[in-house]
């Protein structure tokens, strides 16, 4: 009885010692990454106590929940998706994001129909190699109010006049509900890939028409290029992945992007901002040309930082990025692995964001006091 006592006893001071610095329940500190596993593209959105996680998986879409932000290893998680074969969407599937939109729960999700190999007879019309050339965006459509219980099923292809779509997501303003993607602006142009958007008339239906769709922003900037400043073409020159994000204090609204290309060090975040009143008007958004706002920080061994997502603590008074990086820049999206941080606001009103790094870092507040 004595010994079994005392061994209990040690359990429980192990158990408590060993939680003050390390990441789950009860921790007062984590590291990054978050997921062990390689994982691109994070989604997070936070509702009625859970935090929801999505990202690239290519052969499905997946859905994973917990109750904290900064542990994904051990955590409930479910396939939500499996298209079948033989479909435009039934390979390649990347970024899907999880929104709740007048009601309903939907997915927006990229796909392609043949493992991003176009026919020499399509490739041979583009100006660079161009093996996402098929890509576009579709919504799944979820039953019921609770994410994790509802039924998502395919709903329908976003409208994208039949051109290279991906990442896209929505965007939502007293105007109405956005389409926000990574386009070209001709069918076969490859490069470079801007950011377009159009207008909605419910999730799933596009109601701008083709000459009404508008370029926001293209990577124009040394730093959106590929390499760092590239002179002669614009191969590899990317914005995509964009995000909204708002000021809770000030209400200014903000698509934070990411730029160059994902698979090498310089993969960062770039920043927009609405400071018109028409979304669809591209003199009404104003880009921050002066760099990244986020970026690799070799110190620390943080390279090609990116696809960011946006979420709040459990007690709500802090704001968190979710991004995927990595740490070893030379090998590519295999190496990609997904991080959390907090971030906060500058004077003007903008996101101000850490160094991307590895921690130890606090937990979100609201968090631990289990
Ligand atoms: C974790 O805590 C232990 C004991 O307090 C300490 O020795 C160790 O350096 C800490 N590790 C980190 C990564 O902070
Ligand atoms: C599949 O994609 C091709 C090429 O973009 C398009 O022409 C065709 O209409 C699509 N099929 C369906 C059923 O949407």
């Amino acid at each position: 009885m004595f010994v079994l006592t005392i061994y209990f006893l040690a359990t429980w001071l192990v158990a408590v010692v060993s939680c003050q610095n390390t990441t789950g329940n009860g921790a007062l500190t984590f590291t990054n990454p978050v997921l062990d596993a390689t994982g691109a593209d994070p989604w997070v959105i936070r509702h009625e106590g859970y935090y929801y996680m999505t990202y690239t998986t290519n052969d499905d879409i997946v859905l994973l929940r917990s109750q904290i932000l900064t542990d994904w290893n051990i955590v409930e998680k479910k396939i939500i998706f499996q298209p079948p074969p033989g479909l435009n969407y039934s390979t390649d599937l990347w970024a899907p994001e999880l929104h709740f939109l007048s009601s309903k729960w939907y997915i927006i999700f990229t796909a392609d129909p043949h493992n991003d190999s176009p026919s020499p007879e399509v490739d041979m019309w583009c100006d660079f190699n161009c093996p996402a050339v098929h890509h576009r965006m579709y919504v799944l459509e979820g039953s019921g109010p609770d994410p994790w219980t509802a039924t998502f099923v395919y709903k329908a292809q976003l409208d994208t006049y039949d051109q290279f779509a991906i990442d896209g997501t929505y965007f939502q303003h007293a105007s109405g509900l956005y389409h926000i993607y990574s386009c070209w602006y001709r069918s076969y142009d490859a490069w470079p890939a801007n950011l377009c958007i159009t207008k909605l008339s419910n999730p799933w239906t596009v109601s701008s028409s083709f000459s009404e769709r508008q370029i926001i922003s293209s990577p124009t900037n040394a730093w959106e290029k590929t390499p760092y400043g590239r002179p002669f073409n614009d191969r590899l020159s990317s914005n995509e992945a964009p995000q909204q994000l708002t000021n809770p204090r000030t209400g200014q609204t903000f698509v934070i992007y990411s730029a160059a290309r994902s698979d090498n060090r310089n993969y960062c975040l770039g920043q927009l901002e609405l400071v018109g009143f028409d979304p669809m008007n591209p003199s009404d958004w104003r880009k921050h040309n002066d760099g990244c706002v986020f970026y690799q920080n070799p110190t620390e061994e943080a390279y090609g930082v990116g696809h960011a997502s946006f979420t709040k603590s459990p007690g709500g008074n802090e704001d968190w990025i979710v991004y995927h990086g990595m740490r070893d820049p030379s090998n590519g999206w295999a190496a990609r692995t997904i991080r959390v941080q907090r971030f906060g606001w500058n004077d003007n009103g903008s996101p101000r964001f850490p160094k991307p790094g590895y921690g130890p870092y606090n937990v979100p507040d609201g968090q631990g006091k289990i």
